[in-house]
């Protein structure tokens, strides 16, 4: 099956939504494949991050997933990188569907709760920066 990673961002670990995030993507049918709580190194988050290099933003996106311990996950099912794409919703949690993690848990775009990689090239780059020793 396919593999994703997860992360609930360090918003979420201090909000105590860790349990609500892994509920739901049990919930839905993806399976737990490996977790870490962890504090990013400035390197590991601009690594994780690199795509987003040039935004205005970036600064911050990378104070803020440093800022505190996350939780990293390796999820796998069927279309996992989709399946989890939809279950975390848009982008900016304001305009998130409601029904989704951040459309019903947020409020900031920034602070958004959940981190999944965008596509399965995404996800084994992320997974092997994560998790180098997962096959
Ligand atoms: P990730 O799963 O975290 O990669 O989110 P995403 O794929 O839905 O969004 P994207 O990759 O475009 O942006 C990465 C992260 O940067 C977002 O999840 C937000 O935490 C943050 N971010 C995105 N857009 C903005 C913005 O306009 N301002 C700020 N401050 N942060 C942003
Ligand atoms: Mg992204």
């Amino acid at each position: 099956p396919e593999r994703t990673l997860v992360l609930v961002k360090p918003d979420g670990v201090a909000r105590g939504l860790v349990g609500e995030v892994i509920s739901r993507l049990e919930a839905k049918g993806l399976r737990l494949v490996a977790a870490e709580l962890r504090t990013l190194t400035r390197d590991v988050a601009e690594e994780h991050y690199g795509e987003h290099r040039e935004r205005p933003f970036f600064g911050s996106l990378v104070d803020f997933i440093t800022g505190g311990p996350l939780l990293a996950l390796v999820v796998e099912g069927p279309r996992a990188v989709e399946a989890f794409r939809a279950l975390a919703g848009a982008t900016d949690p304001v305009t998130a569907a409601p029904g989704t993690i951040r459309g019903d848990l947020g409020l900031e775009v920034q602070e958004n709760i959940v981190h999944g990689s965008d596509s399965p090239e995404s996800a084994a780059r992320e997974i092997g920066l994560f998790f180098p020793g997962l096959g």
